[in-house]
C-alpha cells in the first residue's frame, strides 16, 4: 500500500493530491492514508501535507531501493527483483546466497553500506553508508565456464557508459577497473559456483565510489584510489548511475549471449582503455616483467609485447597489471 501511495504522490509532483482522491483509488481510509505518509516521511520522503489540499511530494531520499531505482530503469529483467539493504556483511556472499535459493537472473542485492565488503585477491573494499554503489547481481549465463572472465568486461563497459551518461568520462583498466585521474573509482569482483561444464550462477559485484569525500578513502590507498565526487567537484546522483549501469549492462550482456566475440563490449574496452599503447608491468605469481599493451582480443585476454618483440595474450585470472608510474 505504502508502495501505491508513494507512486501516486510520485506521479504528480506540481500539485497537490488530496487525500479524498487517493482514498478512493486506493480503497483504504483517510486515516490508513496518513499513516502511511508518515511512515514515508520517517524514510526520508519530504511531503507537503495542507488541510483540505492534500499531499505534495517535494523531495525523495538518496536510496537505492527498487522503489528508487525503477523511475530510471528501461531494462527488462536486470534490476527488477531487487533486495535492498541498509547495512549487510557483503552484497557479493548475499548474493550467491540468493542464487543457491533459486532467485532468477538479473536479481540485485544492493547495500547503502557493506561492513565486510570484498575485493579481489581477498582485499577488503571499504564501503561507506551512503556514499557508494555496492551491489551484486546475479546471472546464469548457459556459456562455458572458460568464458566467464569476459563478463567482467562486459561489466566494465556497462558501468563506462553509466558514468559517461552523468558527463564524467573515465577509462577502463583491464580488466576490471575504471579510472578517473590515474586512480581507481570502481572495482568488480566475479564469483562463480560452477561444474566442470556447467555453470550455476556468477556473481558479478560492482563497487563505485560514487560520494565519498577524501576522508572516506584510507590513507594507505588515497594514492590509487578516489572517487566520481572528489574528482568532478559534485554529486552525483546514485539512483541515475545504478540503473543507467543496470540498462546498459543488461543491453551489453544479451549481446555477450548471442555473440561471445562481444563486439560492443571490447570495443568500448578498447577505445576507453587506460592502458593500450603504454608501457606496464605484468605480474604474474612468480615473475614482472614490463610490456607494452598493444591489444584486447576477442577472448578479452590483454595482447602485450615484450622487449624482445614477443607477444603475449593474457588471461585475467593469471596477472595483474600497473602502470610504470603508479596504479596506472
Ligand atoms: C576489486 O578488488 O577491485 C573488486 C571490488 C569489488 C567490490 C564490490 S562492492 C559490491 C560487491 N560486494 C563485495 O563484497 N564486493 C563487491
Amino acid at each position: 500500500m505504502k508502495e501505491k501511495i508513494l507512486q501516486l504522490l510520485k506521479s504528480n509532483t506540481t500539485d497537490f493530491i488530496s487525500g479524498e482522491k487517493i482514498s478512493n483509488k486506493l480503497g483504504v481510509s483517510r486515516a490508513t492514508i496518513w499513516k502511511y505518509i508518515n511512515s514515508l516521511k520517517k524514510e526520508g520522503y519530504t511531503i507537503e501535507s495542507v488541510s483540505r489540499k492534500g499531499y505534495k511530494l517535494l523531495s525523495s531520499p538518496d536510496i537505492l531501493n527498487y522503489e528508487e531505482l525503477k523511475t530510471h530503469l528501461t531494462s527488462k529483467y536486470m534490476g527488477r527483483n531487487v533486495f535492498y539493504y541498509d547495512t549487510i556483511g557483503s552484497t557479493n556472499t548475499k548474493a550467491k546466497e540468493l542464487a543457491a535459493n533459486g532467485v532468477p537472473e538479473g536479481t540485485v542485492v544492493i547495500s547503502e553500506e557493506q561492513t565486510s565488503g570484498r575485493g579481489r585477491l581477498g582485499r577488503a573494499w571499504i564501503s561507506p553508508k551512503y556514499k557508494g554503489v555496492w551491489m551484486s547481481i546475479v546471472l546464469r549465463p548457459d556459456i562455458d565456464p572458460m568464458n566467464v572472465a569476459k563478463i567482467t568486461q562486459v561489466g566494465a563497459a556497462a558501468v563506462y557508459n553509466a558514468i559517461k551518461s552523468l558527463g564524467i568520462d573515465t577509462s577502463i583498466k583491464w580488466p576490471n577497473d575504471i579510472i578517473l585521474n590515474h586512480k581507481k573509482v570502481c572495482g568488480i569482483l566475479t564469483e562463480m559456483n560452477a561444474e566442470i561444464n556447467k555453470i550455476n550462477y556468477v556473481i558479478m559485484g560492482i563497487g563505485i565510489n560514487v560520494n565519498l569525500d577524501k576522508e572516506d578513502i584510507l590513507d594507505d590507498i588515497n594514492s590509487v584510489a578516489t572517487s566520481l565526487k572528489i574528482e568532478s567537484n559534485n554529486s552525483i546522483d546514485r539512483k541515475k548511475l545504478v540503473s543507467s549501469l543496470l540498462n546498459n549492462f543488461e543491453a551489453l550482456y544479451e549481446d555477450f549471449l548471442d555473440n561471445p566475440k562481444m563486439k560492443k563490449t571490447i570495443d568500448i574496452c578498447k577505445v576507453h582503455s587506460a592502458i593500450i599503447g603504454k608501457e606496464i608491468r605484468v605480474i604474474k605469481r612468480d615473475s614482472t616483467l614490463n610490456a607494452k599493451a598493444i591489444d584486447i582480443n576477442e577472448d578479452g585476454k590483454l595482447v602485450v609485447q615484450y622487449k624482445d618483440g614477443s607477444k603475449e595474450a593474457l588471461f585475467s585470472g593469471e596477472v595483474s597489471v600497473r602502470g610504470l608510474m603508479g596504479y596506472v
